[in-house]
């Protein structure tokens, strides 16, 4: 049971130090495995090791030994885990157990390549490849984060890689020798940083029989609100190359806010299931929490919806039902008459709020986290068409110079949301998911009410619910 002040209560975080990107997330035999970037020595970003745990059900986590040390090749840099069930890469030596094949980035002094390890005991233990690097550096500072898949229709491994700030596939039928295959990016979406942790992935389209492909690339920096974030495209993957439906002009971000990052997909799940670091390159070395540095966001899961002809990346959390608590309201309808703030007192920052927006009259109406002078402020802004998340007086800002701010997100119309609040983050799902924000705060104090308010005419709120959640911490 982990208390510190700022600790998340229904979020993964490590018992102590620092930790960055999700990496070789599977699942296998009831268990999805959480592997991250993780420093054991220090709550600072410095040699990687991949840190592991693991949870049944993306809720309640256990953390295990840590899975890989850095060696001779170099730190141990993002990446993936496949399971190989038909013993592709020869590795397998039980005779109960897949063997379970990560692919990782060793980051030697300026030089990054491609390794393997694996693992014949449910992850439990690895061992390095003898013949590593599987992929060697061709003169390119920026090589990493390799996320692998079996592509069915060509009956081979794929690897998405990130390279500069461009995507490169590679193909194997044995996930150690890897050809070429082809290259993305020069020509489309946002640029103003490194790419890195790619994700090609075939995601259903809601209400359709149609599927497409989606090439997941987080970019630092270059975030419409500063620092890291994550970008997609939307197109079709023949099993060589990715060509993308969008305008070249088109920048999508998977999530407005400034702290979601480096997030990937489960492989080996049924229904698609991501995971991001809670945090943003900008700050994240900073951020006042002790013993452990950085959180990951709520598990979401993932599809695509067309929406006026347009292909959309939409996320929503897993179910969290298992884990209310005391509900404060079910299913009701609330009015807000304008300037007549509504509060509603929170026993703890650890809860789910979810509301349908039926009739809005006013130019804008907010949701406010207040305590006696610390607040977050969420503007839904219906005249200049945006959220806005405005952090600047939630608690400790002083940390860092680009932590304090006001961030945006374009939004057309409003119909529903769902806000997820944990301790210090908040996870805001509009739209049935279709637009996000995920964001930090570092609030003080002891007592908090969610106030809303409507600013200049009525909002008429429907299905609203309330619910505060445990902690998953055992
Ligand atoms: C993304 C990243 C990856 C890299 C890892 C190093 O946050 O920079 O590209 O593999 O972190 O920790």
């Amino acid at each position: 049971m982990y208390d510190e002040q700022f600790r998340q209560q229904f979020h993964f975080s490590p018992k102590e130090k620092w930790m960055n990107d999700p990496n070789g997330l599977v699942y296998y035999k009831g268990e999805y495995h959480l592997f991250y970037q993780y420093h054991p020595n220090s709550s600072v970003w410095g040699p990687m090791h991949w840190g592991h745990a693991v949870s049944e059900d993306l809720m309640q986590w256990e953390e295990l030994p840590i899975a890989l040390y850095p060696d001779e090749l170099g730190q141990i840099f993002s990446g993936s885990a496949v399971i190989d069930k038909e013993n592709t890469s020869g590795l397998k030596s039980s005779d109960e157990e897949d063997v379970i094949v990560a692919i990782f980035t060793h980051h030697g002094e300026d030089n990054e390549k491609q390794s393997i390890a694996y693992s014949n005991d449910r992850g439990r233990t690895w061992t390095k490849y003898h013949g590593n690097p599987v992929i060697e550096n061709p003169g390119m500072k920026d090589f990493r984060d390799p996320k692998v898949f079996w592509h069915e229709q060509t009956q081979k491994w794929i690897m998405s890689l990130a390279c500069g700030d461009q995507i490169q596939f590679y193909g194997s039928r044995n996930l150690i020798d890897w050809t070429f295959l082809s290259t993305f990016g020069s020509e489309y979406g946002a640029h103003g940083g490194v790419w890195e942790c790619p994700d090609l992935i075939q995601l259903e389209v809601e209400g359709e029989k149609e599927k497409k492909w989606v090439l997941i690339v987080s970019i630092n920096p270059g975030g419409p609100n500063g620092g890291s974030v994550v970008q997609y495209f939307i197109g079709d993957f023949d099993g060589e190359v990715f060509t993308c439906d969008d305008e070249k002009e088109t920048i999508k971000w998977a999530d407005f806010g400034r702290d979601f990052y480096a997030a990937v997909t489960w492989s080996n799940v049924h229904e698609p299931v991501w995971i991001g670091w809670m945090s943003n390159w900008q700050y994240a070395n900073q951020v006042p929490t002790d013993p452990f540095r950085s959180v990951m966001s709520i598990p979401r899961k993932l599809k695509i919806r067309r929406d006026n002809n347009e292909w959309k990346l939409v996320q929503t959390p897993i179910d969290l039902s298992l884990f209310y608590k005391d509900t404060i309201l079910l299913n009701e309808d609330v009015t807000l008459l304008p300037l007549e703030p509504k509060q509603i007192e929170l026993k703890e920052l650890q809860v789910m709020v979810d509301a349908k927006v039926r009739e809005n009259q006013s130019s804008s109406f907010t949701l406010t986290l207040k305590g006696e002078k610390e607040q977050l402020q969420i503007v839904f802004d219906c005249v200049k068409q945006e959220v806005r998340v405005d952090r600047t007086r939630s608690g400790d800002v002083s940390f860092s110079e680009y932590f304090a701010s006001v961030d945006k997100m374009p939004l057309n119309e409003l119909n529903d949301f769902i806000l997820i609040v944990d301790k210090s983050s908040i996870e805001l799902f509009v739209n049935q998911g279709s637009s996000v924000m995920t964001e930090l705060f570092y609030p003080s104090e002891q007592n908090y009410t969610l106030e809303w308010n409507a600013t200049d005419g009525e909002v008429h709120l429907s299905n609203v619910s309330i619910h505060h959640i445990e902690s998953t911490w055992k």
